[in-house]
């Protein structure tokens, strides 16, 4: 059973466990993937609900979107150390990680790409905007923080227009 909510339904509940790790999935012809996030915000662009999340190119999930233009968000509110550990280190490139964790998808109600069959608020994501960050208008401090290691590896800004929210039990 679904409860559709609005977008900003238990924001404050829902970006403090975002910090923690949150899930990305993809889908792309028949391959399924999730990735941890800890990184996006919630908010609104063009008077549209909006979900932004940041990915590194050298993710299997930033190839998954560049197919497929859309992407689901679930918020867990369960814990998933297990999960997450597999899901935020291991890349989909290689392996089935949904298999590997035991995870199993809902079909999105909106959009080809379906949630993760975990209790939380899922969003279902279509890309609006896309754009590559640089170092160019970057902050330096948070330049040598956080791309000082892998230079090239800026990331990729995705801007989803949240086409339905919801909750699951
Ligand atoms: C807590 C946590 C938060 C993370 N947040 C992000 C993020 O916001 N953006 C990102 O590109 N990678 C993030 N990662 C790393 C990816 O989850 C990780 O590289 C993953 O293996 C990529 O999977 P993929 O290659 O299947 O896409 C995070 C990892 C963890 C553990």
């Amino acid at each position: 059973m679904i409860k559709r909510v609005p977008y900003n339904f238990n924001a404050q509940k829902n970006l403090d466990i975002l910090s923690k790790a949150a899930f990305l999935t993809t889908k792309s012809g028949n391959k399924i993937n999730t990735m941890v996030i800890g990184w996006g915000t919630i908010g609104i662009l063009w008077r549209l609900p909006v979900f932004n999340t940041v990915v590194r190119q050298n993710r299997f999930t930033y190839e998954q979107i560049e197919k497929s233009h859309e992407f689901t968000v679930t918020i867990p509110y369960v814990n998933l150390p297990q999960t997450v550990a597999v899901c935020g280190t291991k890349s989909g490139r290689n392996m089935d990680k949904l298999a590997a964790c035991g995870l199993k998808t809902v079909k999105g109600q909106k959009i080809a790409t379906p949630v993760l069959d975990v209790p939380g608020m899922h969003f279902e994501c279509k890309v609006m905007y896309g754009r590559l960050m640089g170092a160019e208008n970057l902050n330096k401090a948070l330049d040598e923080l956080w791309y000082n290691k892998e230079p090239d590896d800026y990331h990729m800004f995705y801007f989803g227009e949240i086409i339905d929210s919801y909750i699951t039990e």
